[in-house]
């Protein structure tokens, strides 16, 4: 199997943390070309040191780093740093990082890179706000045909919102770049929090990871471990969900999950529900189908896999 040419675009948060650690744990699966981070959970400037910090904890300085936008298409910012902690990475170390930052901006990386692909070419994987994607699609429209398909976090249907009664965070930050995201035409593959708030970070689940015994599975038990306070009290559940990994896992593994084609549009006007995902489950409209729409996963199996590719950075027994 040849590896899968991505732009993982995020907005670290542990979540998105131990997406990344997931992708850069498979070079045999995902050719990275660029990891590019955007405004949410935490601002812009600690965001892409976040990125830097885990590509230099992994191992994989290679990666290239690029900063995006530093706010919303038009909305204010919204921050999460009840949920992830003043660093966003709260839970592992954090310094200066060693591995720099690329002196082009994400959008203009996103679009050079599309521009020198083949048609369906690239997977884009955005686990924050759609800041950044949308930008690009709305200042080179014509990069859309290189773009294979989006695989994405954010929304929620049966489940309702996690900043809102109505809307989940990414949605809710940039409700008018996730228009312009569903909207261009493109396949795209939706996990929301119908599947994410099945994937609890359960005592037994971390101390597997924390048994692994190398430093990145330290540095991924210490951020869940971290990540599981505010959740846990807030679900009254004995572990947070895990978002932003649902991203890479159906890469690596997509029996793990069921997806169901449907159309979403996004309310981007009303105050009482701006960030809403309309999905039409049941096809009560005659509206297009625009996403394929996550509503079941396997959670033991999402964990045997996440345990996996942090067991690749070694461990007791194993070759570091
Ligand atoms: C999403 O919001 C962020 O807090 C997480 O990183 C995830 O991407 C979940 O609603
Ligand atoms: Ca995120």
């Amino acid at each position: 199997m040849t590896a899968l040419p991505v732009i993982i675009d995020c907005d670290p948060g542990q979540d998105d943390a131990i997406n990344l650690l997931m992708a850069f744990a498979r070079p045999d699966r995902f050719d990275i070309l660029g990891v590019t981070a955007v405004a949410g959970n935490v601002p812009l400037n600690l965001t892409q040191r976040n990125i830097r910090l885990l590509c230099a904890l992994a191992g994989r300085p290679d990666i290239p780093v690029y900063a995006g936008c530093d706010r919303p298409l038009i909305r204010e910012p919204i921050t999460a740093h009840q949920v992830h902690g003043p660093e966003g990475i709260d839970g592992m170390t954090v310094g200066a990082p060693s591995v720099p930052l690329q002196p082009q901006h994400a959008v203009d990386f996103i679009i050079a890179t599309l521009e020198a692909a083949d048609d369906d070419g690239v997977t884009l994987v955005p686990t924050g706000p759609l800041t950044n994607i949308a930008a690009a699609l709305s200042k080179v429209p014509a990069i859309a045909s290189k773009i294979s398909q989006i695989v994405l976090m954010g929304g929620a249907m049966r489940e309702a919102g996690n900043f809102t009664p109505s809307a989940e965070f990414n949605i809710l930050v940039d409700p008018h770049a996730a228009e312009v995201v569903f909207g261009c035409g493109r396949p795209i593959v939706a996990f929301g929090l119908d599947v994410t708030h099945r994937l609890l970070g359960l005592p037994d689940r971390l101390e597997r990871i924390r048994a692994l015994g190398n430093p990145v599975a330290d540095a991924a038990y210490g951020m869940l471990s971290f990540f599981n306070r505010f959740d846990s009290a807030k679900y009254g559940s004995e572990g947070a969900p895990l978002h932003d990994p649902c991203t890479i896992a159906w890469l690596l593994r997509p029996e793990l999950f069921q997806l169901k084609p449907c159309n979403i549009s996004i309310e981007t006007t009303s105050p009482l529900t701006v960030g809403h995902t309309a999905v039409d489950f049941w096809h009560v409209t005659t509206k297009p189908h625009n996403a394929r729409w996550a509503f079941e996963v396997d959670s033991e199996g999402f964990f045997d896999l996440l345990t996996d590719c942090l067991s690749r950075y070694g461990g007791r027994g194993q070759d570091m």
